[in-house]
This record gives C-alpha cells, structure tokens and sequence, in this order.
C-alpha cells in the first residue's frame, strides 16, 4: 500500500484517488504523525512508498508542519509533491525561500535527465529534444538549492527547481501538482511513482475497498445502533448498502415520502432496500403533510423552505423515536450521512487541517448535533463515480445507481407556483414516459439518450391550451421536456435529442396522459438559463 501524508491541501484526496486508479491501496494520514506511529505502520512490510502531499502554508511563514523523519529512514521510495517537495527540500538540507510572486495555473515544464519518474513521459517534445509537460502549478514559496544528493529532474521559467531527484534513495519532488486533471500527464506520472518506482502491486479493486470499509464501520460502530436517512438517491443508498452489509440490522433507514418523487420511486425504494437487501426501512408517507404545507405557495425560494424544513422536521421526529429506542433496543446514537468528498471540499471540513471554506453544504453537520447523535459518514472519501463503482460492487442495480440526479425539494421545484397533487400525479405519469423513451432509444454507438444526457426531466407547466382530440376540442395542460449535458452542473447545454424520440415521447404524453395536451422542448443553456425550471 501507499502512504499519503497530508498536509492541508484541497486535493490531497485526488492523489489517493489517483493511487486507486493505478490498483493500490492508499491511506491518507494527517501529516503530523509520529515517528514511532510511521515506523509500526510500516512494520508489516507493506507500505511500499509515500507521498507527501501539498498545503496552503509556506515552509517559513504558516507552518511549521514537517514530514516525519522516520519516513526518510524506511529505505522506500517518497515523493513529495508542492509543498511535499519543500519540506523534502527543506529537511534533507536544501533550501526554500519564500517566492515573491504566487505562481498559480498552466506551465510548461522541462523535464531533465532521465530520472526513472519522468522518463519517456512528455506533452511534447522541444526542437532541442527536451521533453516538455503541461502542468498546474500552484505555490508562493520554492525550492533554490538542492539538498545533497539530489539532482534537477525538472524546471520552468520562473521556477529554475520544479522537480528534484535523488534516485539511490529512489527521492522524488514535483513543484507542480500531478492530482490534478490539469497536468495532463499527472496520472501517468503518479502511476510510473507507484507501480513503477514503490513496485506496488495493482491488485486493489472496488470490491476491496467494501472489506475495508465494513472493518472501519463495524470497528466504529461496535454494538451501537445507526440511523440512516435514505433519500433513494445514489448517495444515501450506496451508503445504507454499505452500512447495511457491515452492520446488518443494527441500521435502520428512515424514508421520508414527501409525496413529491418520482413514479413509483417510494416502492421501489423500499423494494430494493427492505425487499432485497432486507434492511430495516422505516417508510414515513409524509405526502399528505407536505402538500398542506405546500398549499397556496408560489414562491421557488419559500417553496424550498418549507420542503426542506418539513423534511428535517419529520426526519428528526421518526430519529428522536429511534434515538429513545423501545423494547428490544437500546436506541440508537449514530447518524449515518452519504457524504461524499466533493462535499467535504466544499464545506471546508476536509480532514485535512487547514483546507479552506469555500460554500457548507447540507449534507454535512448541522443534524447531528442537534439530535445528539454520532456521525458516521463511510463515503467521506470517496468521489461521485467511485461511489456509484462501489454501489454495483454493493449489488445495487446499475439503473439506479447511473440515475441523473434528483433535487431535494422533487418535483416541488418541476411544478411552477403552487404545488398540487393533481399536478404531480400529471407530471409522474408523463416523466416516467420521457424517461422510458430516453433509455429506449439509442445513438450509432448503442448508447442510450438516457445514458447520453446528464440530466433529464419532465416540467410541468400550469397553464392550459386547446388542443383536438378525435372530435373533441380540449383545453389542458403544457409540460416541458427538459434535457442537458453538462460536467460539472454549472454549466449546461440543451442535448439536442433525435427528433423521433421527441416525437415519439410527445405522442405517448398526449395520448396515455389525459389532462395534459401540449408537449414543448426546452431549447435554453445554462446560462442564462438553470437546469432547472425554478
Ligand atoms: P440549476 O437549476 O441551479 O441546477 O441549474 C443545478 C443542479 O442542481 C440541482 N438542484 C438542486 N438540488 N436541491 C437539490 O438537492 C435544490 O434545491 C436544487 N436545485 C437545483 C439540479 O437538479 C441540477 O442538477
């Protein structure tokens, strides 16, 4: 396996998650473990290198964070990475001065020599025959005078030391970050350092990753009790499938129906979970409480409100009762959450020390403290795809596992101004068709709409028009299919889907949806436009 050593940077994750791309198991750690903890950890004889990650800090000014000593005395390969090299640099007798200006973005990087990381390994070759490497650089401070020992391995303009060698102790420091997808070699380079230079073997695989998460849990959890709120998205329910596997009946689910899910999503919901997988599910039919809440509102902003209050409110009541516990238990004192690691980034509570805040997010913290329970949190360190890997691997159906995801608030926010029942059940019944279609057809390749577009949903309009059905005049209602691709939901644009499958989900909307006669297709981007509707 593979040490990572962390030392506050926001991507520290991203090499660990790198290192399991390559097939090997990697652990990070806080950077400020002890020599004795670094010498028994290494005891068994299979870590196999470390990697000393970055940090927000300089050497000299925010921190005195030093990589334990005992790491340079293993006899195994390291690599230091940012401020990972400076502190190499920096312990093993170089030097490291505070740079004048903050270097931050795109380089070119020359490679030198052909040290055995960065050897055959370029963008693009120089007329002089340098190999040449675009990175992301990110840093104040660097590396001026190599420690003893060490060679120049690569540099840049305005950075003479970006990477530094010392091959007999197999010593290896970038300046630049190789994480990151920015440094377009970055996962060769991190896979040369781990399966070439540590020789692990890439033997780790998803189904790995489940063993050593049941340990973790089952090590944390003892013989407590856990609540999990499970939303039917793909989060919460890889985590109940995990939690489930190592806990077995010491977990209970507690789904809250709001009413405003997908057709048929409650029962399959509690099919999957209660039927298959034989989890406890409590099953909390809130539908009725919520479209009171609902009636009359117009607003997006105060639906979500009161979507979002109501949710928490009754979640907590269903948790209290749990929490109490009744005849045959004792009750419980954990909270599990799906958190997964963009969201721990997000919320500036990455393990790491001293990430910074950038937006808190609703998944984490907040709930726990108030109910006085325990958090668990299993996916903490996983990204999104992982998560869904991991959920096959779970024996989660891949369907719902690669679903486009759901906001919260549900169709409350895919039905303009006030919310009603009539209205939802429409909406249900011409989605599910929409959705039907996308997964029916495909493009050249056999891929299907569905699979083809980030995101996809019925909106439903309250307004209504005349439309002519056999002899009859009617006056219904509009939806909107709404379609996009995009990466990173920040940005998106219309997925210009076949015209027969439009016209084949328009017809089967009018025909077997009674109350809707008029189907539209949304042709707007974001921006200006959102995804969604409100
Ligand atoms: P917009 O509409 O802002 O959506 O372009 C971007 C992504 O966020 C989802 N979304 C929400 N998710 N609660 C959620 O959990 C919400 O209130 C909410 N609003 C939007 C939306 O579905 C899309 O994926």
């Amino acid at each position: 396996k593979i040490l990572i050593l962390d030392f506050g940077s926001q991507v520290t994750q991203l090499i660990a998650r790198r290192v399991r791309e390559a097939h090997v198991l990697s652990e990070v750690h806080p950077c400020d473990v002890s020599d004795e903890w670094v010498r028994e950890y290494a005891a068994d004889g299979h870590l196999k290198g470390v990697i000393l990650s970055g940090s927000h800090a300089s050497v000299y000014e925010e921190t005195t964070d030093k990589c334990p000593q005992a790491v340079f005395d293993l006899g195994i390969p390291v690599l230091g990475i940012c401020y990972g090299m400076q502190t190499m640099a920096h312990q093993l007798g170089g030097k490291v001065e505070g740079g004048h200006k903050r270097e931050f973005g795109f380089a070119s990087v020359r490679a030198h020599g052909h040290t055995a990381l960065l050897k055959d390994i370029a963008d693009f070759t120089t007329p002089e025959g340098h190999g040449m490497l675009n990175v992301w650089m990110s840093h104040g401070d660097k590396v001026t005078e190599l420690p003893p020992g060490f060679k120049l391995m690569a540099s840049t303009d305005s950075c003479p030391i970006a990477g530094m060698a010392d091959e007999a102790r197999r010593y290896y420091a970038l300046q630049f970050h190789p994480e990151v997808t920015h440094t377009v070699q970055g996962k060769a380079i991190l896979e040369r350092f781990v399966l070439g230079i540590c020789e692990a073997k890439p033997d780790w695989v998803m189904r790995d990753h489940i063993a050593e998460a049941v340990a973790k849990i089952r090590e944390q959890v003892g013989d407590e009790e856990v609540i999990l709120g499970l939303s039917g998205g793909v989060d919460s329910s890889v985590a109940a499938a995990l939690i489930h596997r190592a806990i077995g009946d010491q977990l209970t689910c507690v789904f809250v129906d709001h009413g405003l899910l997908r057709l048929d999503e409650g029962d399959m919901v509690m099919e999957m979970f209660e039927g298959k997988l034989h989890a406890k599910v409590i099953r909390v039919d809130a539908s009725e409480l919520f479209l009171g809440k609902l009636a009359g509102v117009s607003d997006p902003e105060a639906k979500r409100k009161i979507i979002g209050g109501e949710f928490v409110t009754v979640f907590k009541q269903e948790a209290a009762k749990l929490k109490a516990g009744d005849g045959g238990h004792k009750g419980a004192t954990f909270l599990a959450q799906g958190t997964i690691y963009p969201d721990v980034i997000e919320s500036g509570g990455a393990k790491s020390k001293k990430a910074v805040t950038i937006k808190s997010h609703h998944n984490v913290g907040g709930l726990p403290e108030q109910l006085g329970l325990k958090l668990l949190e299993p996916l903490r360190d996983l990204f999104k795809d992982e998560v869904r890997e991991l959920g096959v691997a779970l024996g989660l159906p891949p369907e719902m596992v690669y679903r486009h995801p759901f906001p919260g608030p549900g169709l409350g926010v895919r039905i303009l101004g006030e919310v009603k029942k009539e209205y939802a059940d429409l909406l249900r019944r011409a989605d599910a068709i929409f959705i039907e279609e996308l997964r029916n057809f495909k493009d050249e390749s056999g891929k299907s709409w569905y699979d083809l577009t980030s995101q996809a949903f019925t909106v439903f309009l309250p307004v209504k028009s005349v439309g002519v059905m056999g002899d009859g005049r009617t006056y219904d209602y509009v939806v909107a299919l709404r379609a996009v691709q995009t990466s990173d939901f920040m940005t998106a644009d219309w997925a210009e889907l076949p015209y027969a499958l439009l016209k084949k989900v328009s017809g089967r909307i009018i025909n077997e949806v009674r109350g809707i006669n008029r189907v539209t297709y949304d042709v707007s981007s974001k921006p200006p436009a959102t995804i969604e509707w409100e």
